[in-house]
């Protein structure tokens, strides 16, 4: 994408300059397309300087001629689409299911109760990753925020080491943070792009993305909010993995609707909004001591299910004895 920095705009002072910044905003297109009452609230000001600042960045670009250049040929967003990479989870069985592994420039949700194996996939994925693209990874480290404190990096250890990694190395490369509240977690996926780029991250995981905001939103008279927060999270997210090629996994909680009559009464939490944003959507079921992986949701695969187990290695294809006979 061709864009300038925020300092070839005229007349920003410092402090409008690092306020913008830690808004997320590091160049012209990205002020050009904010939205005025979000920025507003993010930077303060009132409404008339906020829409000053926006108008200008447009000019900018219009003046530069970049607007027109945004037009994308499709043969050159197939040329992108390209480079995008697949993640192995450590089974073959759920690789297949995602149409090769967890892929790039694409947000991957996985729900499902508690115990359903979420976290543990999170953390097969953090030690696959690092494997390069030929071996199955992503070449890359990864960044784990981790809202449930459920975050272990000696369960990140023993997997590297049962699959014969290099377990020092492994651990270097994953980041994790350990965030407190909703309006953390969004600072933190503002930051997000910076840290990705100088650090060779290629997965991001979100261990729950929902949970904080569920836990802080829950009266009815705050979810058109919730919501729209959520949105604009999750969107950032989606633009992330977009622009830097990197894998964004979530893990998300169900929630029961007991006035469902017919089929299964549990439903990802998060309604709409997250319903949208996901690129991929996998439910996650506890089948006798394994475990069934159902992707619900797939621009381009059909509904399909599969079985995988738990050890000591992470995510595998070695099925008890009681699921094979079935
Ligand atoms: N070292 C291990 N070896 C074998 N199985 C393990 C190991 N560690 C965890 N498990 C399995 O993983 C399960 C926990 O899964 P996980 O923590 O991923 O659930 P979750 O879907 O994230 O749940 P929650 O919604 O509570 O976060 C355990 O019940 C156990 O069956
Ligand atoms: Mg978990």
């Amino acid at each position: 994408m061709i864009d300038l920095r925020l300092d070839d705009l005229e007349g920003i002072g410092p402090v409008t300059m690092r306020k913008l910044n830690e808004a997320g905003i590091d160049s012209v297109l990205q002020l050009a397309v904010a939205i005025p009452d979000e920025l507003m609230d993010e930077i303060g000001g009132n409404r008339e300087s906020t829409s000053e600042l926006i108008t200008s960045a447009r000019k900018t670009l219009q003046e530069n001629n970049l607007v027109e250049q945004e037009f994308v040929p499709a043969s050159e967003a197939l040329e992108w689409r390209k480079s995008i990479l697949r993640c192995t989870t450590g089974s073959e069985n759920l690789d297949a299911l995602l149409g090769g592994g967890v892929e790039t420039q694409a947000l991957t949700e996985f729900y499902g109760e508690f115990g359903t194996g979420k976290t543990q996939i999170a953390h097969t994925l953090c030690a696959t990753a690092q494997l390069a693209p030929e071996e199955g990874g992503l070449g890359g480290g990864a960044i784990y925020i981790d809202t449930e404190s459920t975050f272990r990096p000696e369960r990140l250890a023993q997997i590297a080491e049962a699959k014969g990694y290099d377990k020092q190395s492994v651990l270097e490369n994953v980041v994790f943070t350990r965030v407190f509240n909703s309006a953390h977690l969004e600072l933190i996926i503002q930051s997000l792009a910076k840290y990705i780029e100088q650090n060779n991250v290629k997965l991001v995981i979100v261990d729950s993305v929902i949970s904080l905001h569920r836990a802080e939103f829950s009266g009815r008279g705050t979810l058109a909010d919730r919501q729209q927060r959520l949105n604009r999270l999750l969107h950032r997210l989606l633009r992330v993995a977009e622009i830097y090629n990197v894998a964004v996994m979530l893990t998300n909680q169900v929630i029961s609707t007991p006035d469902t009559f017919f089929g299964d009464p549990t439903k990802p939490a998060g309604g709409n909004v997250l319903a949208h944003a996901s690129t991929y959507r996998i439910y996650l079921r506890k089948s006798g001591r394994d475990r069934k992986a159902i992707m619900v949701d797939s621009p381009s695969h059909p509904y399909s299910e599969t079985m995988f187990a738990i050890s000591e290695s992470g995510v595998t294809d070695q099925l008890s004895k009681e699921s094979k006979k079935k």
